[in-house]
């Protein structure tokens, strides 16, 4: 880019453009919406047009063959739907500190001893830094290579003499183009970096990893301007104090999303976790009350996870309500529920719901889990040893069926349960599997008899 390059200010909402930046877009009225742009007309016309191809009939598009290059580190090739995908743009994405670093410098570590020329970008840094990180992870390649810089057009200029079969930058967050005046991290300069990426990744065919670090609010004011843009967004899980590290794809387009890698952090590394139902079920308390194990669908994987309920009388006139993992209006729902149709007040009780190794599962098949939980916390009675349970639970009381009943009551067998307690009407398409208790439930009302 040329030094006329026109800075225009566009609204991200409406697509208003002024001069000069406005608190307040006078088009559609949002508020600070506005970000720092270079105007369209100073681009070099015509790009767009010529690299475009003629329409073909659906029939005739030739499938190029699905080729992904393993990582060999199983726990993210399952993460990314089999493997990295030519010419793919990802984005890691989590709180400062979780191990974003660490985990792309492993994964390069790996493709690089496969031969694949890797260029580790860093703005954060120097080249000494990831080298000390490098030895404690047992890194070692000739075609690791590593540079400090945050300007994209030196960049690029190190691209062009390399030629990298992949490239990480890390972080957009501090990458920049000198072709805008505003700060690296704006949301401006984030967009046009990631644009300028984008493309070079799909006309070399790179697999390109942006890491984003997510703000300390959890706006994501980063990385989740990107999310669009990309083709794949992995976001590490819960926080750094947690033993383990979940990354999660919450956006595939070579995949399924919600697929989750379970890692968790050594001192030389992250060292994946090959059976996370049984890390998870670990430290489990025998015959307390209050705790449910729930086998969870995450991404194609069965899973399976404690949920924990203490519910007590309030000593405030405000009960409180509290749920780390699971989502905090369905508690509230559930609550009503309970208080409706089997008449157990806790309304005026706090409620603390929990899923054991920081986990987040919003599945609404967890809903039976949640509820057991709370009302064995309430009566203070530990549910039946060896069971398992899942169901949605609608607004009547009564239990649904979910998707997946078999993979979900298979890994509970694996896992050595020996009751499953479950909606009547997924009990059809269980009936083959044998060596478990197929407990059959159609209302809450129901659950006082069948869970102690
Ligand atoms: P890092 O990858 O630098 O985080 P991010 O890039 O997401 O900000 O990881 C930081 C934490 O991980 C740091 O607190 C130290 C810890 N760590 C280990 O425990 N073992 C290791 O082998 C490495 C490299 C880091
Ligand atoms: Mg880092």
């Amino acid at each position: 880019m040329t030094k006329q390059n026109k800075i225009i200010f566009a609204c991200q909402s409406c697509g208003y453009q002024a001069p000069k930046w406005l608190g307040r877009c006078p088009d559609c009225a949002e508020w600070n919406s506005f970000a720092e742009e270079i105007s369209e007309s100073s681009k070099k016309k015509g790009s767009t047009i010529s690299s475009m191809g003629y329409p073909q009939t659906i029939d005739s598009i030739s499938l190029v063959s699905d080729h992904r290059i393993k990582t060999r580190i199983s726990e993210f090739d399952r993460t990314l739907g089999g493997g990295l995908v030519p010419g793919s743009l990802l984005l890691l994405g989590g709180d400062p500190g979780i191990g974003k670093s660490t985990l792309v410098l492993q994964v390069a570590g790996k493709l690089s001893e496969q031969g694949l020329q890797t260029l580790y970008v860093s703005g954060e840094e120097s080249p000494q830094q990831i080298k000390l990180r490098a030895e404690r992870l047992s890194v070692h390649s000739e075609n690791l290579y590593v540079v400090s810089g945050t300007c994209i057009e030196h960049i690029f200029d190190r691209m062009q003499d390399l030629n990298p079969d992949l490239l990480i930058v890390d972080s957009i967050q501090t990458t920049h183009t000198e072709a805008l005046p505003s700060a690296p991290g704006s949301v401006g300069q984030l967009r046009e970096v990631s644009t300028r990426l984008l493309r070079w990744a799909k006309e070399s065919n790179t697999p390109t990893f942006l890491i984003g670090h997510v703000t300390k609010d959890g706006a994501i004011a980063g990385p989740k301007v990107l999310e669009h843009l990309v083709d794949t967004v992995l976001y590490f899980e819960g926080d750094s104090k947690h033993m383990f590290r979940i990354v999660r794809a919450v956006k595939n387009r070579y995949g399924s999303t919600n697929e989750i890698g379970v890692f968790e952090m050594k001192e030389k590394g992250l060292k994946e976790v090959g059976n996370p139902s049984r890390i998870f079920l670990e430290e489990r308390p025998q015959r307390a009350s209050g705790s449910v194990v729930v086998p969870c669908i995450e991404g194609t994987r069965p899973l399976l996870v404690e949920i924990q309920a203490l519910v007590g009388p309030s000593p405030f006139g405000m009960p409180r309500r509290t749920a780390v993992g699971v989502d905090h209006n369905r508690i509230s729902l559930l609550v009503a529920v309970l208080g409706k149709r089997v008449g157990l007040e806790m309304g005026d009780q706090d409620i603390f719901v929990n899923v054991a190794g920081g986990l987040k599962v919003d599945e609404p098949a967890t809903d039976l889990g949640i509820v057991s939980a709370m009302i064995s916390s309430f009566l203070d009675k530990p549910v039946k040893t060896d069971m398992v349970t899942f169901g949605e639970i609608g607004l009547a009381g009564e239990i649904r069926g979910v998707n997946q009943p078999e993979m979900r009551i298979n890994e509970a067998k694996k896992l050595g349960f020996s009751k499953c307690l479950f909606s009547t009407s997924n009990i059809e398409s269980c009936e083959s599997i044998s060596d478990i208790d197929l407990i059959g439930i159609k209302s809450v009302k129901d659950l006082l008899d069948l869970l102690f």
